[in-house]
């Protein structure tokens, strides 16, 4: 099989009350009651139990003496290590929680925002009923319990808001925070803690001139992803980290809705990652830059041993190409020129000062006090035995995984988001093991062979569903045919739910060959997985496994702004 998604075949399994949807998931049923996800489970006994609740307030941000509303995770731990929540005043990001492999959480949500929201736990392996899924979004005034054993290996992951189409939007208000996982393995290697243990949490951000947040505006920003003007490491501007001699580890995240960032030094030395998705590597692996797309994290190792006190080191974004459009990366660089925009005209697009792929200081190291030990790099980490074709049962017919853009709409397998529905190609059996392809279809294939794939009334771009067509012409560019899927490709971070998975395989497609250059030795693709950077054309297989939980399990672009779009849809496993 090639790409032939069959969707003749697909059933849909539609419903929009709860009673029908139990007859078909019955695991739902349990999770439906209102009375069942806001009180705890009397067998659950919890070594760490927390409250956690999201609210507005304004925190200082921008360092000019003014306030900037933002929406924040609050959290008091009731139960368990002391130094499992770790919360920060004058801060937008949640408290950086602390777990161990084993640790049974259980996690009450209070929402006392203005709007719904649920909390996810980005790369956790967790029961259906605990993964934030949009559909369990909870009202203002009421409480969601979580609960669930950490099963991760160690390594670090996020949480964040998954409200139901208004994820995007919650993240960037402030709605994330960073999320550590330890293990007995990790102990055992002596990798740098406490103060030398320091998280990266990278996003972009736009002010306006009161210092107050502005987000989307208009249709150009949703459709490509939000691009901010300011970058914030751990929630301010123009950080700066002051740094011994010695090695640290930093666990970089990207937290921001669409930016993609290109780690590295400025002089070209080369940098060292250490895990990748709440995985720690086999081994250390050294890249002269990594790529870090939204929803990625990648631990460092940086090492300052023999650095002079005074020394200065700036971590970059370094310049590439190719993860947009031509013509909107071209708009992009035309900065300032608002509004003047040929065949966008009439859509109201901000254009960035920083545009996808330019280069800009992340954060400024300084070396300021000189010490004489520091911990040694070790050459063996996690040992991990590695999936391979053997062990998945679909070698040869890989779920798809495709990722279609015509009609200036993103989407997953040709489906908008659906909250409960499932094609047959997303039914997967529980405890398989998957091969699992993510292509651009309709780059490979001209267009007409895409639509002679689709029958008429199911047409796979769901044009029924498009809200999105407006004032754009959708008709003529779709005419224009196979050429516009390369014109308006655009690299996808895509994030499954549920298990880590591998990369199996990436093959680059019908990309610009300079373009991909400037990207291709930044992927860190030996580690666990849950979200993986898919460039234009390109096509990548992973394996995933499918154990322990059955029930409903998200995959989605993590452009934020794309998944909010539907670039969305749901694995249900049985
Ligand atoms: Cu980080 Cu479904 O999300
Ligand atoms: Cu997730
Ligand atoms: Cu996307």
């Amino acid at each position: 099989m090639t790409h032939s998604l069959n969707y003749g075949r697909r059933q849909f399994l539609q419903y929009s009350a709860f009673g029908a949807a139990a007859a078909l998931f019955p695991e739902l049923l349990q999770a439906n009651p209102k009375s069942a996800r806001s009180s705890p489970t009397p067998g659950f006994k919890p070594d760490v139990e927390i409250e956690f609740s999201a609210r507005e307030v304004f925190v200082p941000i921008l360092n000019n003496g003014s306030k900037t509303k933002v929406q924040k995770y609050f959290a008091k731990l009731l139960k368990g290590p002391e130094n499992t929540v770790q919360s920060f005043e004058d801060n937008y990001l949640g408290p950086t929680l602390s777990f161990a492999k084993g640790q049974k959480v259980r996690i009450y949500f209070n929402n006392n925002l203005f709007e719904p929201s649920i909390m996810h736990w980005h790369g956790l392996h967790v029961p259906q009923k605990s993964d934030g899924h949009p559909m369990y979004s909870i009202e203002p005034g009421e409480r969601f319990v979580y609960e669930y054993e950490v099963m991760n290996n160690a390594g670090t992951s996020f949480y964040h808001s998954h409200a139901h189409q208004l994820t995007a939007s919650q993240v960037y208000f402030g709605l994330a925070g960073l999320l550590k996982v330890t293990d007995e393995e990790e102990k055992a290697l002596g990798l740098p803690t406490g103060e030398y243990d320091l998280p990266l949490v990278i996003q972009d951000k736009r002010f306006n001139s009161n210092s107050q947040l502005q987000y989307v505006h208009g249709m150009h920003d949703r459709m490509m992803g939000f691009l901010g003007d300011t970058i914030l490491v751990n929630g301010k501007p123009n950080a700066e980290f002051s740094v011994k001699s010695r090695a640290y580890r930093f666990r970089a995240l990207n937290g921001s809705s669409s930016r993609i960032y290109k780690l590295g030094w400025d002089d070209g030395t080369p940098l060292t990652a250490i895990g990748t998705d709440v995985s720690l590597l086999e081994k250390p692996e050294t890249k002269p830059y990594i790529m870090l797309a939204p929803g990625d994290r990648i631990d460092l190792w940086l090492d300052f041993s023999g650095r002079s006190v005074g020394s200065k080191l700036v971590m970059y974004s370094l310049p590439y190409s190719g993860v947009m459009p031509p013509m909107f990366e071209r708009m992009h660089r035309g900065r300032g020129r608002q509004g003047g925009m040929g065949m966008m005209g009439g859509m109201d697009m901000m254009t960035s000062d920083l545009a996808p792929g330019d280069k800009f200081p992340i954060a400024i190291f300084n070396v300021t006090e000189k010490v004489s030990d520091s911990p040694k790099l070790p050459v063996q980490l996690a040992r991990r035995q590695r999936l391979t074709e053997k062990d998945v049962d679909n070698a040869d017919s890989p779920l798809p995984i495709a990722i279609t853009e015509r009609h200036m709409r993103p989407l997953v397998n040709g489906r908008p988001f659906s909250l409960d529905e499932v094609m047959e190609i997303e039914k997967v059996k529980l405890g398989s093991i998957k091969k699992i392809k993510i292509f651009h279809p309709h780059e490979e294939h001209p267009q007409h062979e895409m639509s002679s794939q689709t029958n008429k009334n199911d047409n796979m771009e769901g044009m029924n569903h498009g809200g999105m067509g407006g004032g754009m012409g959708m008709g003529m560019m779709d005419d224009m045919g196979g050429g516009m899927g390369m014109m308006m490709a655009m690299a996808h971070p895509i994030h499954l739910h549920g298990q880590q998975f591998q990369v199996l395989s990436r093959k680059e497609g019908h990309v610009n060959k300079e373009d991909y250059e400037t990207v291709r030795h930044g992927f860190v693709d030996s580690g666990l997985k849950d979200t993986v950077l898919v460039m234009p054309g390109e096509e990548v297989e992973i394996i995933k496994p499918f154990q322990d939980f059955k029930g409903l399990f998200l995959y989605h672009c993590h452009n934020l702004e794309h998944e909010d779009l539907g670039m969305m849809r749901n694995f249900y496993v049985h």
